[in-house]
């Protein structure tokens, strides 16, 4: 199937903006990204703008509006974040279906939510709803699964400021991470690949264990870090134990043991990702 016009939802986002920048560099696709109403300023958006991205403003709570916007669009690619992920995509993806786009990839690009057992985070429960919406719409779609973001190390407990480490889980826990530009690049090359059609997507930038990425971390910075475990703060949050963890410290040592992604289509795709290195260095500069 051949795609021609493609409409990213949340481009001026972090996730969002690099998927539209890789669909503007491959040249291939008509690019329009959606804004939510009322007009604003935003650099992200100006400078997609400015690479040839037709910007659309439009009310999600207004289907004639979606409609309008997304008539003649092949693919939706949702990057949208905030707390309305299921009503808002539920939106894109009921508008989309009345003017025949051909495939949605919704807001998902970390952990590979439909293969995990056990609990699911209430941050991840929106995620695992909304991928319940989309299989019943009958809509074509593709998952992307990356692993967590170069950007976003120091979310499993890695603080290059302080040159210290908390560890969630074993040290041996292994990490699928992935650097921004190439998880857009992953996005426009998946259009191309028949594994695509109603299903997911793996790709790794790297999978190193948290000793190795903390290996990775003191060459950087040229220093040995201050290491402690952690290893009892889900509990301690079902539990109400203190010291209570906060959600977010829980999401922490959650997301740790849920990024060991397994059947990566790494080999499907034409370039090299950037190395773990690189993306640790650039942290560690800013
Ligand atoms: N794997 C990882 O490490 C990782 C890390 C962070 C995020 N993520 C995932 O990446 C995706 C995007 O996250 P992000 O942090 O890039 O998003 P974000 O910056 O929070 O939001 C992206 C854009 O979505 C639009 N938006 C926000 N709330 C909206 C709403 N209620 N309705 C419609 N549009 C809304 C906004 O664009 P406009 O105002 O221009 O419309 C916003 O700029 C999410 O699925 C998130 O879970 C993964």
């Amino acid at each position: 199937m051949s795609f021609k016009v493609v409409t990213i939802a949340g481009a001026t986002g972090l996730l969002g903006f690099n998927i539209a920048d890789a669909f503007l560099n491959d040249g291939s696709y008509k690019v329009k990204i959606l804004r939510k109403k009322p007009e604003s300023e935003n650099k992200n958006a100006s400078l997609l703008a400015s690479k040839g991205a037709e910007v659309v403003y439009i009310d999600y709570n207004d289907k004639n509006d979606l409609v309008k916007a997304l008539k003649g669009t092949d693919v939706i690619v949702s990057a949208i974040g905030g707390t309305e992920l299921v009503a808002t995509q539920c939106a894109l993806l009921n508008a989309a279906k009345e003017v025949g786009v051909k495939r949605f990839l919704p807001s998902e690009f970390g952990c590979d939510i439909k293969e995990m057992t056990g609990e699911i985070h209430p941050f991840h429960k929106p995620k695992v709803e909304f991928l319940q919406e989309l299989e019943k719409s009958g809509m074509e779609y593709t998952i992307i699964v990356t692993g967590i973001f170069y950007d976003y190390l120091g979310t499993l407990g890695f603080d290059h400021k302080n040159k210290k480490a908390t560890f969630y889980a074993d040290g041996n826990t292994k990490i699928v991470c992935t650097s921004l530009p190439d998880i857009g690049k992953y996005t426009v090359e998946s259009l191309k690949l028949p594994e695509a059609r109603n299903g997911t997507i793996r790709v790794a930038g790297s999978v190193l264990t948290l000793n190795e990425l903390l290996k990775k971390y003191e060459e950087i910075t040229g220093t040995k870090w201050e290491v402690s475990n952690d290893l009892t703060v889900r509990q301690r949050h079902k539990n109400n134990t203190a010291p209570v963890p906060t959600i977010i410290d829980d999401f922490s040592a959650y997301l740790t043991v849920s990024l060991d992604i397994k059947n990566l289509h790494n080999d499907k795709f034409s370039f090299t990702p950037l190395p773990v290195t690189e993306g640790i260095s650039l942290l560690v500069k800013s």
